[in-house]
């Protein structure tokens, strides 16, 4: 028991300072994998419990560290979060002690900038710390920040802090984005369904996770709905209720595993797997000569025999839902690494999320960065163990991939970073036949 609240289920971190994965490579994957419930969707639907005081209900959260950080930062703040059993989280929000995001929480993970909107909406002020920027690149806030102004808050920056009031009640208005923004659209959807008359939101972005909030948001009495593919309009309501929902599966993690079967030439079944969720990259990994079949909810994948060069050389461009995600450029690099010929890769997103490659060129991959959004990857490579860092979560979980291709072992260092994103990823890849382990960095192996 802890504060008088309810007994509740514990997830356990894993200790992840200083750790490392260890891979040997060169194994087929086999069988059924089970995929988790999205990251980015969990944590918004988290932070879409405090526009109520009454108690919402989670399942399907995946036990990732950011949602373990998401609690924190909530609890933190003096909201009750329950944690009955695996994957489900309860939220309750009565009342709150604290309206302040420290920099902790936001250096920790940029998505608890999420709290701003439902926040400012429900309490009428809050103090968010500026997450800043990370591995991936500059990642501002200003287009959130100007979407709380159109509604009518009061935003000033000193000192690392936004010090955000809404005199009275946030006022509907037409927000117009520059460009498509994911948890842009999101914090202005929220703190719309608490204000005081209509919003429209152009262009909102269209990713899956997107819609999942808004299928939360209605549950709870809001008045929401996407009007056209890139407008959400949203008529404020005085209050919002409790509600229970099952997170969208998690289509990064599929797309991950997808690649995995692909590079070791195996043939694995993906579980409760999102086949609508993943239309552009599916249609990308069918043209290089991945077989892929969908069926009601699973996605099977058979690879062509590992090093055979059977696949074909693509050019992928990331963009904005319903285009190539940039969070599957990374594992799909791998599978480029295994291409027969000349591939071309241009991130459109973020501005470094490539800079990652230079450890996957480590690895024996033939490639060239040209800038911050133009590589070049030729194929097929014969990939070798080593040691490599990584940056960042999807960066990490295609060194993983690239390693179970590789001949030989790699240690790849920061394997904090995967968790992040990822629910007992290694678990998950040994249960298909992987031989991966985490372990204390500066572990000896014993060899005969
Ligand atoms: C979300 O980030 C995801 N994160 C990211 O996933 C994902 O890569 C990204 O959307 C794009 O799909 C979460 O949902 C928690 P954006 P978000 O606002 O919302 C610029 C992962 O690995 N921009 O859509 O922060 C921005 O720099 C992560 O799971 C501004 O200029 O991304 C980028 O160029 C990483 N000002 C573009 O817009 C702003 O105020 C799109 O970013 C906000 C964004």
């Amino acid at each position: 028991m802890t504060g008088g609240r309810l007994f509740h289920w514990e997830y356990e971190p894993p200790p992840v300072e200083h750790e490392v994965f260890r891979v040997e490579g060169g194994a087929v994957l086999r069988g059924e994998v089970v995929i988790s419930g999205a990251k980015n969707a969990a944590l918004k639907l988290l932070a879409a419990a405090t526009l109520t005081g009454e108690r919402c209900r989670f399942t399907n959260v995946p036990e990732i560290e950011d949602v373990r950080v998401m609690v924190e930062t909530l609890r933190d703040l003096g909201v009750v979060v329950d944690h009955p059993a695996p994957n489900v989280y309860e939220v309750a929000s009565g009342d709150v002690d604290w309206l302040f995001v420290p920099l902790e929480a936001a250096a920790k993970m940029r998505a608890s900038f999420i709290l701003l909107g439902p926040l400012l909406a429900r309490f009428g002020q809050v103090i968010m710390s500026n997450p800043g920027g990370d591995r991936i690149g500059r990642r501002p806030v200003n287009l959130h920040v100007d979407a709380m102004r159109a509604l009518g808050a009061e935003i000033d920056y000193r000192n690392g802090y936004y010090f955000a009031r809404a005199p009275g009640r946030l006022r509907g208005a037409e927000i117009r984005f520059p460009n498509v923004t994911v948890m842009g659209t999101e914090n202005a959807m929220l703190a719309a369904t608490l204000a005081e008359g209509r919003t429209v939101i152009r262009p909102a972005a269209q990713e899956p996770e997107v819609d999942d909030l808004i299928a939360m948001l209605r549950k709870m009495g809001a008045d929401v709905e996407r009007t056209a593919p890139d407008t959400i309009e949203v008529q404020g309501r005085r209050r919002l209720r409790g509600a229970e929902h099952s997170v969208i599966p998690d289509r990064i993690e599929a797309g991950t595993f997808v690649i995995a079967a692909a590079v070791t030439g195996g043939e694995v079944t993906l579980r409760g797997a999102p086949c609508d969720h993943l239309g552009a990259f599916l249609e990308v990994v069918t043209q290089m000569g991945v077989q892929v079949a969908c069926g009601r909810d699973t996605i099977e994948v058979r690879g062509a025999p590992r090093g055979s060069g059977a696949y074909h050389a693509a050019d992928v461009m990331t963009a904005p839902y319903p285009g190539f995600a940039t969070d599957l450029q990374p594992p799909t690099c791998i599978l480029l690494t295994q291409a027969r010929g000349t591939s071309r890769v241009h991130e459109t997103i973020f501005e470094d999320r490539l800079e990652w490659l230079g450890e996957l060129a480590r690895m024996g991959a033939d490639l060239q960065v040209q800038d911050g959004h133009h590589a070049v990857i030729r194929g097929p490579s014969r990939l070798h163990g080593t040691t490599v860092e990584i940056g960042d979560l999807r960066a990490g979980a295609s060194l993983i991939l690239a390693a179970l291709a590789a001949d030989g072992t790699t240690t790849i260092r920061g394997a904090h970073h995967v968790h992040r994103g990822y629910e007992n990823i290694e678990g998950k890849f040994v249960g298909l036949g992987a031989r991966i382990e985490r372990l204390a960095e500066g572990t000896v192996i014993a060899t005969a």
